[in-house]
């Protein structure tokens, strides 16, 4: 699903309302890639963290991953309904706030997270650079960044590079838009990327080393998981996906120290548009700067189109 984009941002792969869930997920034979990607998670987390935002967090699928860490887990996606069924999953309370906003444009005011993940989202973003410029700008000075990245250089699109099977080469820098708004990246593309925004990478591990479906059909899911972790410390990045962890470079900003996890979550926010802060007329935030309004639905903030313009 495609939405229209404002003419100053990047269009958005907008899952508002989509199966995604039951489609892709639930008994839909992928029980092998999501016991790795959680194997993995738990490996590249650190041992305590604060708040965690967790970008394209969609049904909140990994978001218990992230509990035996941090004190708060922030859930941002632009798909409305996907939150709604994380939230009723996951109950509201202190540990857990939705939000409905742009990746491209995070309503959040600098350093208000010491951890940051994204996974299987950045292969929707036509513009990584700002996605990433938006991604540090939140984090503070020493934040950890988990990143699950689709890698373009992966095993398969060699061979049918090879074979002549595909037009595209897997060796180039550029980004490959496959489908609409579904990107693979060569793995020094995310590097660079990252480090030209303040990240130092920590560590890369290479996953789904047997996205087969023939394979999958035959081996068990926990058996090829665990072959899967024993391949991840080759350290070769031809796998279809990625994880990068990285860290916030100090640059004498705030750290984790300035994290407060039991002030009122308002104070995290900042109008999406003008950046300006935020006040709160009951279920209303209004931005005096921009004259917006912003809902917040049954315990959901949503930033995707002010109450102005509905
Ligand atoms: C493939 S799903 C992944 C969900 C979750 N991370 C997981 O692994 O189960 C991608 C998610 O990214 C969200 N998304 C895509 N572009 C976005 C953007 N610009 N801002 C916020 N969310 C976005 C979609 O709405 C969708 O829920």
């Amino acid at each position: 699903m495609m939405r229209e984009p404002r003419p100053d941002r990047p269009s958005i792969c907008d899952y508002e309302g989509s199966n995604y869930r039951t489609e892709f997920w639930e008994n839909q034979g992928r029980d092998y890639e999501d016991r790795v990607e959680r194997a993995v998670l738990r490996r590249l987390m650190p041992e305590r963290g604060r708040r965690l935002l967790e970008i394209g967090a969609g049904f909140g699928r990994l978001t218990a991953e992230y509990l035996k860490s941090y004190d708060q887990i922030v859930l941002l996606d632009y798909s409305f309904s996907q939150l709604e069924y994380a939230r009723d999953q996951l109950g509201a309370g202190s540990k857990f706030i939705y939000v409905a906003a742009d990746a491209y444009a995070l309503p959040f005011k600098p350093a208000q997270f010491d951890g940051v993940s994204m996974i299987r989202t950045i292969h929707h973003m036509a513009n990584v650079q700002l996605a990433l410029q938006q991604v540090a700008r939140v984090m503070t000075d020493g934040g950890v960044f988990m990143l699950e990245h689709a890698n373009k250089q992966n095993f398969k699109a060699m061979t049918r590079y090879a074979l002549k099977r595909q037009s595209w080469s897997p060796y180039t820098r550029e980004p490959y838009e496959f489908v609409e708004l579904n990107f693979v990246f060569h793995p020094q593309y995310m590097v660079d990327a990252l480090e030209q925004h303040g990240f130092a990478i920590e560590r890369r591990v290479p996953i789904s080393w047997f996205r087969l479906g023939a394979l999958k059909r035959v081996i068990p899911a926990g058996t090829l998981a665990a072959l899967d972790t024993v391949l991840q410390y080759s350290g070769l990045l031809l796998t279809p996906s990625i994880f990068v962890r990285s860290s916030k470079l100090p640059a004498g900003g705030p750290t984790a120290q300035s994290i407060d996890v039991s002030a009122d979550p308002i104070n995290l926010f900042v109008c999406p548009e003008s950046g300006g802060p935020l006040t709160r007329e009951g279920d209303v935030l209004y931005s005096p700067k921009s004259g917006l309004r912003w809902a917040i639905r049954d315990g959901i903030f949503d930033f995707k189109v002010p109450l102005n313009e509905t």
